[in-house]
């Protein structure tokens, strides 16, 4: 461990008193203005808040554990654990490796959570995290970035907030940049040691440390290392729903802050004051494009713009010798006119990734260099949802989004989705009534060939599915195992018995394709096909593989199309069924019948007309994993708590 990343100064004895001096004539000069200030009000003003002891657990969502920046974060949760024994923390990571790192590192009160959503460059997403932060059984839940240093003043004022307010509440605190800061935790990391290098007591340190911070901190950018506490209780943090932000990437404390205080649900306070949490100074992340999508989820969402917030107004809480008040320096700020002058400001600005496709493939493609290739217009946006939400929980990360219209591309981008277009995508098909056989959808499905066969061109194999195919297990492992010059697809066969390939049974909306000079050669005839026809691409894909009145057609369940020497292979409709096959939808256990019985990978919800029935059809069988009210993927954590709140 780099013990270098805590910059120990030495100081002499005589500037440590000045220090302690100072410190003291400004808490009390502090105290002072604020009595001044505090006419209005006093909620409360106690001796040391009684032995309230609330349980606290922590969130914070942290970088890798490397170098630097994973010293600083261990040092940041040490601290947070040596507060309390009642303390456990929760750390949001997709990174597989951290549960055995925190558990060595930390011991059994830090878990690793991965079971939140994520963007496609694992960014967690802020809505996401506070969901889960609100569904948490502790008394308190604390929401906290991973650099920022507590020390015991921040559970004194939550014991305090917990055991004196007679009303729910949010606390937030800005947290202070210091640089330069002279104490190190010793070896085994249960001592602070200063800067004479000897070990010190805790309330000495505490004392010195406090000194220090007055003198040394700046706000650079506190209000992305916030900590947020709350206690938990039925009551939600605000009105209406949180946007997707992404975490880390600006304005999201400010945005929930707001909020909050116009919904008037809790008690929201300042707490800046009277808590020490910093984080060591280190260089300002760069403004990326994942900024620029908060800067427009919070223009677009929320009562108060947030570049007009200003804490100046808020209530405070202050510590004077271990007696907190509350000051609330206005009480009559008028929100309503705020609220209107800032809306008008909003300005329209269309969001992208900083990606192509072929910036996205090696990104996203898994060992064997596939992709699950996934083509939706605005109108199937739930659709696309729950079908992302679907495979993320089945641990499959290596899909990509074409987004038939630019709706649904912001739509994704804010999803966190991988997603591209084109120059080439067909325009005004964004309405409900592109259903089968309208020529809306011949246009879609003619799309579906171009890009699978650009995609194949690049080098990957594609697995195209529909986003009405719901997957109850990883397909990928079985299709894999056809080899190349296979193209393996769903039958549209709805009969119990007999030939699967029979003519126009090929379902283009499921099916895998191996990259190889075979297959590409065959596409290319289907996309040419295609393009004359005034048919939808079904129809072209059937008569250019298995030949017209499947002329092509091998046994039962194969063609062969001569020039390119390509076998279609149509897959088992017992692993694969179509939505008419053996009326499985209407069956009362869907996902029973389907896994139990048969053994189904995919369950197809097609052979049914309209979106909005489809829609029903698989929310009635609850083959549905996304909550599009609060825009998360339904997850087991979301008790019907965080359900009705939307
Ligand atoms: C921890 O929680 C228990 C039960 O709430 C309480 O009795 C105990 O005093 C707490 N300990 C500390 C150090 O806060
Ligand atoms: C914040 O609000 C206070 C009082 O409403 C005002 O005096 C102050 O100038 C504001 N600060 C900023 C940065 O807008
Ligand atoms: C788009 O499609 C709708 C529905 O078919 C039609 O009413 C409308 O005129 C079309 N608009 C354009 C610009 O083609
Ligand atoms: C990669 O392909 C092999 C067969 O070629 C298969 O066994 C394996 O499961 C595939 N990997 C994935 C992640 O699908
Ligand atoms: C489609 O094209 C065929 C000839 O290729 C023609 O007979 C038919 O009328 C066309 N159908 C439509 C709906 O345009
Ligand atoms: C066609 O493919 C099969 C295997 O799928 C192979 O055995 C055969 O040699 C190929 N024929 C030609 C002409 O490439």
């Amino acid at each position: 461990m780099e013990k270098s990343a805590f910059p120990f100064q030495v100081m002499a004895k005589l500037k440590l008193w000045m220090i302690w001096l100072l410190g003291f004539i400004l808490i009390t000069l502090s105290f002072y203005t604020t009595q001044r200030l505090s006419s209005s009000v006093s909620i409360s003003a106690n001796h040391l808040p009684a032995a309230a002891n609330p349980t606290i657990s922590i969130f914070a969502a942290p970088s890798p554990f490397i170098g630097v920046v994973g010293d600083r974060q261990t040092l940041a949760i040490r601290s947070w654990l040596s507060l309390s024994p009642n303390i456990t923390v929760f750390l949001f990571s997709q990174d597989p490796f951290l549960s055995s790192f925190a558990a060595s590192t930390f011991g059994s009160r830090v878990s690793v959570e991965s079971n939140l959503d994520f963007t496609f460059l694992g960014t967690p997403f802020f809505h996401s995290m506070v969901a889960r932060s609100q569904s948490s059984k502790s008394d308190v839940s604390v929401l906290i970035d991973p650099n920022t240093i507590l020390l015991p003043n921040f559970i004194s004022a939550l014991n305090h907030a917990h055991s004196k307010l007679d009303h729910d509440w949010l606390m937030f605190s800005s947290s202070r940049a210091v640089s330069n800061y002279p104490f190190r935790l010793d070896q085994d990391w249960k001592h602070w040691i200063g800067e004479n290098g000897k070990k010190i007591r805790i309330q000495e340190f505490y004392l010195q440390l406090q000194g220090f911070l007055d003198l040394n901190w700046k706000c650079s950018n506190c209000e992305d290392r916030m900590v947020l506490a709350w206690n938990n209780c039925d009551l939600p943090l605000h009105n209406g729903v949180l946007p997707p932000f992404l975490y880390g990437k600006g304005l999201h404390n400010r945005w929930i802050i707001n909020e909050a205080r116009l919904s008037e649900y809790r008690f929201v306070f300042d707490a800046t004051m009277a808590i020490s949490n910093f984080y060591l100074d280190h260089e300002p992340e760069e403004t990326t494009w994942e900024n620029r999508v908060n800067t427009h989820l919070s223009g677009l969402y929320g009562s108060l713009y947030f570049r007009e917030a200003n804490h100046s107004n808020m209530v405070k809480l202050l510590n004077y010798n271990s007696r907190y008040v509350f000051v609330d320096p206005t009480k009559e700020t008028d929100y309503t006119s705020m609220r209107l002058f800032e809306r008008t400001r909003y300005s329209q600005e269309r969001l992208s990734i900083p990606f192509t496709v072929e910036t996205l493939l090696p990104i996203l493609a898994d060992e064997n260099k596939t992709i699950v290739l996934a083509i939706a217009g605005y109108s199937y946006k739930d659709l696309l949802m729950s079908w992302t939400c679907r495979l993320r929980r089945l641990m499959i990360t290596n899909f990509l989004v074409y987004a038939l219209d630019d709706e649904i591309y912001e739509f994704s981008v804010l999803q966190g989705l991988p997603v591209f277009r084109d120059s080439l995508a067909p325009t005004n098909i964004s309405f409900n009534g592109c259903h089968f056989g309208t020529e809306c959808f011949q246009k879609v499905t003619k799309v579906k060939s171009r890009i699978v066969l650009g995609i194949l061109k690049l080098g990957y194999n594609v697995l195209l599915s529909d986003v009405d195919v719901y997957w109850f297990k990883n397909p990928l492992p079985y299709l894999s195992s056809f080899p190349p010059a296979f193209l393996v697809a769903q039958s549209d066969e709805y009969k119990k018995t007999g030939a699967i390939n029979l003519p126009r049974r090929l379902n283009s909306g499921f099916y895998f394709a191996h990259c190889d000079i075979s297959t590409v050669g065959a596409l290319e005839k289907v996309v040419k096909h295609a393009a004359s026809s005034n048919l939808s691409e079904q129809p072209s894909f059937y008569d250019t593989l298995c030949g017209e009145e499947g002329c092509n057609r091998i046994g039962g369940d194969r063609c062969l199309e001569p020039d390119s020497n390509l076998t279609v292979h149509f897959l088992d409709r017992d692993l694969f069924p179509n939505g008419a096959y053996e009326g499985l939808w209407e069956e009362e256990d869907v996902r029973h019948v389907c896994v139990e019985k048969k053994g189904c990978y995919v369950l197809h919800n097609n052979w049914i007309n309209g979106r909005r029935k489809k829609l029903e059809r698989q929310l009635r069988s609850g083959l549905w994993d996304y909550d599009m009210s609060s825009r998360m993927c339904l997850r087991s954590w979301q008790t019907a708590k965080v359900a009705s709140y939307f």
